[in-house]
């Protein structure tokens, strides 16, 4: 059962859900890109063939850099690779691509996407000595890429146990805008069961940018029918109440369901969270439906189809870990401190703090932050006075909004204060800033939402602590690209 305060949180987040939501990330690129500088490494080969380049470019780009993945044109062949060799050059050694905001020397996650040194100087220097394609016959064969749908689903998931579809086909008018959409997918189960993992498969991959979902669980009889409702809903034109009234998400007494927010998320690249047996999972009413709480189209310059799905993981039973969250910031459980305000050219520091209420097993987090953000940093300290790292992004990139899961979990212990620091950037160098000359910006109040407010939000996702926690592995077997080398 859940206690008085997290069913509080749950509700209010409901309300504020379509806020919560990353409305404006992933609306624009940066216009310039840091050079960056080629770090100095012994021993590379006098001359650097794609022999010696292809491994890289397949365990750190082609998982999205290929047909129906996120990344704007293949890498996989010598030509492709050849073809895009200057801003290869430039992407990865600015630091750019792979994408992954967190910085490494600061604390350490499953499915790193970073180059070491020796990879990015490797790179580089095949692209001074004018892309040569050497003897490519020692090459492995690619591997299987894994078919449309999977992301990284650990093989002995094996094929989803139900599939639960949104209920129309959206339509991506060819006007070159973003598209910021609410919408449900309703389901009705066999029985009241549980969720093992649940991962969002966008019909589209090209324009569908990122998607923010939770659950929606009807009490039994609470609703007579789950598919009622609107099917699309414009989040920008909307106020999200209104919203959740059009897609007859009320139960038919016309209260508000139990949500669960952040169940499953979608960002370029992402792969959902596929924990071992036991650990997280959620309980899954019959009657129910994801509710998309802003799904975000990119521009297209033609007109475009969108449908997607959800695949969802059972569990015959309860799970035996249940995940629990903490909210902390905008709309969650500790106030931003000073209020979020940012008068226009002026670059500030907001915090958010929060007690642990008790032992807990971290298994992943989460940092949410809006255009103006500028970097984000969280660490825990004990009641004993250390400092537990959780994460650092100097750089913030909007773009980039992963859930960072960790090798192991960590143990904070009870009455440790979780801290979290973000600058935010209102200067017109700013270069993502919407609004020029700069604006006032403001973190969004009760139900009204914009586009350009600001956030600044951190999820932490465990389990409640267990002695020996600390050696319990959260690596499924899929999501590492890295070698672990240091960097
Ligand atoms: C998580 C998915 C992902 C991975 C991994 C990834 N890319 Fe990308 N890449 C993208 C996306 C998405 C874009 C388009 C970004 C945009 O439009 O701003 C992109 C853009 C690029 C561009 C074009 C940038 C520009 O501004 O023209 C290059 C070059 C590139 N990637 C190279 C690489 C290389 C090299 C690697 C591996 C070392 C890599 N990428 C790994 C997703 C990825």
């Amino acid at each position: 059962m859940m206690n008085g305060l997290f069913t509080h949180v749950r509700q209010a987040a409901l309300v504020a859900a379509g806020v919560a939501a990353c409305l404006v990330a992933c609306t624009g690129r940066p216009a310039d890109h840091d050079a960056g500088t080629v770090p100095e490494v012994e021993g590379l080969p006098d001359t650097v063939t794609f022999a010696d380049v292809a491994p890289i470019i397949r365990s750190h780009c082609t998982g999205c850099h290929r047909p129906g993945q996120v990344g704007p044109f293949p890498l996989i062949s010598y030509q492709d690779v050849r073809r895009k060799a200057k801003t290869v050059r430039k992407m990865v050694v600015g630091r750019w691509m792979p994408p992954w905001p967190a910085d490494t020397a600061y604390s350490r996650f499953l499915g790193e996407r970073t180059l070491n040194a020796r990879q990015i100087a490797t790179l580089a220097k095949w692209v001074d000595q004018g892309a040569l394609a050497g003897d490519t016959s020692a090459l492995p064969p690619l591997p299987a890429l894994a078919g449309s749908a999977a992301t990284g689903v650990p093989e002995h998931f094996g094929p989803p146990d139900a599939v639960v579809w949104l209920p129309d086909t959206f339509y991506i008018p060819g006007d070159n805008r973003d598209r910021f959409i609410i919408t449900k997918a309703p389901f009705v189960l066999e029985r009241d069961t549980f969720l093992r993992a649940v991962e969002f498969v966008p019909g589209n991959r090209r324009y569908a940018h990122h998607m923010n979902g939770a659950m929606i669980s009807y009490a039994d009889g609470a609703k007579g029918d789950v598919f009622g409702g609107a099917a699309y809903i414009d989040a920008d034109s909307t106020r999200s109440l209104d919203a959740f009234a059009e897609l007859q998400l009320q139960n038919d007494d016309g209260t508000w369901p139990l949500l669960t927010p952040n169940l499953v998320n979608y960002l370029p690249g992402l792969s959902p969270p596929f924990y071992p047996a036991g650990i997280g999972g959620y309980r899954i009413a019959r009657e129910g439906a994801f509710l998309l709480n802003t799904m975000h189209y990119g521009p297209s310059m033609r007109d475009t189809l969108d449908r997607s799905h959800f695949n969802l993981w059972f569990s015959a039973v309860a799970p035996q870990r249940p995940m629990k969250e903490l909210f902390l910031g905008t709309l969650g459980m500790s106030p931003v401190v000073p209020e979020l305000v940012i008068p226009p050219d002026t670059v500030m520091t907001f915090r958010t703090s929060l007690r642990v209420p008790a032992d807990i097993s971290v298994l992943s987090i989460n940092p949410h932050l809006h255009l103006l953000g500028k970097s984000f940093l969280a660490f825990a300290v004990a009641p004993a006075g250390d400092t537990i790292p959780l994460i650092r992004i100097p750089d913030w990139d909007f773009r980039w909004q992963y859930a960072y899961t960790f090798a192991h979990m960590l143990h904070i212990p009870k009455d440790a204060v979780i801290h979290v620091e973000a600058v935010m950037d209102n200067t017109a160098a700013n270069r993502n800033n919407p609004f020029s000359p700069p604006r006032t910006a403001v973190a969004p109040k009760g139900r009204h939402m914009r586009t350009t407010d600001e956030m600044l939000q951190f999820f932490v996702n465990y389990v409640d602590y267990r002695p020996g926690d600390e050696r319990i592995s959260l690596n499924t077997g899929t999501a590492p690209t890295t070698d672990g080398a240091p960097r």
